[in-house]
């Protein structure tokens, strides 16, 4: 069976993880502390606030922010850039996306702005970055909050600087499928020294100091454990994410199917490597004859989902959602798992 996802532990951080657990200090503190920094360091921001998931990262945002107006946000998504509006009391104002890259289309953010949006929500989807340039540009001419969801995006760079560090905050997931894990576990980037005090209070039942409460917060904190973890994890970042744009390489040279479009600007990370195809059932029935695992990110877009049932129209979300499918690419790839690949693919994709 080739997996979809494979997360890599090794010694090290079987030794992190040990050292924590002898030194009885389970919950958060020093290794959480040096992973925030760590991490903040390697994004380039001046702060980072670990969280126990990527979805709460995104809630201690959207809350430390104080987002009340509608919230633009792509359709073609995982859940959480959406749920967590709801979270926090708002609603999402759907965006269509670029149907070449899946992320948010700039053009469409700008034609859905009115006096009730107060917030920007791109998702870097796949392991690529949204259009930071246009959105950003978006967000000053209208006095818009950026919070970017990076949860799949860890590394990524459009123009040279990581996703995460545009934004009023960046939210990042350590879920197994990521490109560096913690088990669970999630981290939010900012440079703004109030926003970063407010989400730590936030996080920790709404304490200023040790006993005195100054709003309502939330227990929304990383354990040592998976700090330890994600510490070991990040040294090896860029390793793992060479490893993925070989691989991503190898099938761009190989595959007879329509492959990932990477923008001029993108340093593209690729978490998924997804392929577009006319008859997904029966590539798919191939993929799973030949036990090669393989995703749909997605298949039904969030605004069409029973619980939201918006009534937005975004025919290239709609087209992405019928075609795309998600083919392994992480790093313990072997040359033979890359070669069962595309062969199983190329014969089904006649051209
Ligand atoms: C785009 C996106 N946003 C948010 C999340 C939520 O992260 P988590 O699973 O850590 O809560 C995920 C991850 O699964 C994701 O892919």
């Amino acid at each position: 069976m080739i997996p979809i996802a494979k997360p890599i532990m090794e010694k090290e951080e079987k030794e992190a993880v040990l050292e924590v657990l002898e030194s009885g200090m389970l919950a958060q503190g020093k290794q959480v502390a040096q992973f925030e920094k760590d991490y903040a360091e390697y994004i380039g921001t001046k702060h980072a606030i670990a969280t126990n998931n990527g979805t709460m990262a995104l809630v201690l945002a959207l809350k430390a922010l104080d987002i009340k107006g509608k919230v633009l946000v792509p359709s073609f998504t995982f859940l959480s850039p959406v749920s967590t509006l709801y979270f926090v009391g708002t609603t999402p104002k759907f965006v269509d996306i670029d149907p070449k890259t899946y992320n948010m289309s700039a053009e469409d953010a700008a034609e859905k702005i009115d006096s009730d949006v107060e917030a920007i929500l791109p998702v870097h989807l796949f392991g690529q970055a949204c259009d930071m340039t246009a959105i950003s540009e978006l967000a000053e001419d209208h006095k818009l909050k950026v919070i970017e969801d990076a949860c799949q995006s860890h590394g990524a760079l459009w123009k040279n600087k990581k996703v995460g560090s545009f934004g009023n905050a960046g939210c990042f997931s350590f879920y197994p499928t990521k490109n560096i894990t913690t088990g669970e576990g999630g981290i939010i980037t900012t440079d703004d020294d109030a926003l970063a005090e407010q989400m730590r209070a936030y996080r920790n039942h709404g304490q200023s100091h040790r006993y005195t409460y100054t709003s309502i917060g939330y227990n929304f904190r990383m354990t040592n454990i998976q700090a330890a973890i994600g510490i070991e994890q990040l040294k090896k970042l860029d390793k793992f994410i060479e490893a993925r744009r070989k691989n991503a390489e190898y099938y761009n040279q190989n595959l007879k199917v329509k492959t990932p479009y990477v923008a001029e600007n993108a340093f593209h990370v690729y978490n998924q490597y997804t392929i577009e195809t006319e008859d997904r059932d029966t590539l798919t029935t191939h993929l799973k004859e030949q036990e090669i695992g393989y995703g749909i990110y997605y298949p039904v877009p969030l605004h069409e989902q029973p619980i939201i049932n918006d009534e937005s129209e975004l025919p290239n979300t709609n087209t992405a959602c019928k075609h795309v499918v998600s083919i392994p690419v992480h790093p313990s790839l072997t040359q033979e798992d890359r070669e069962k690949v595309v062969e199983t693919i190329n014969n089904v994709e006649k051209p």
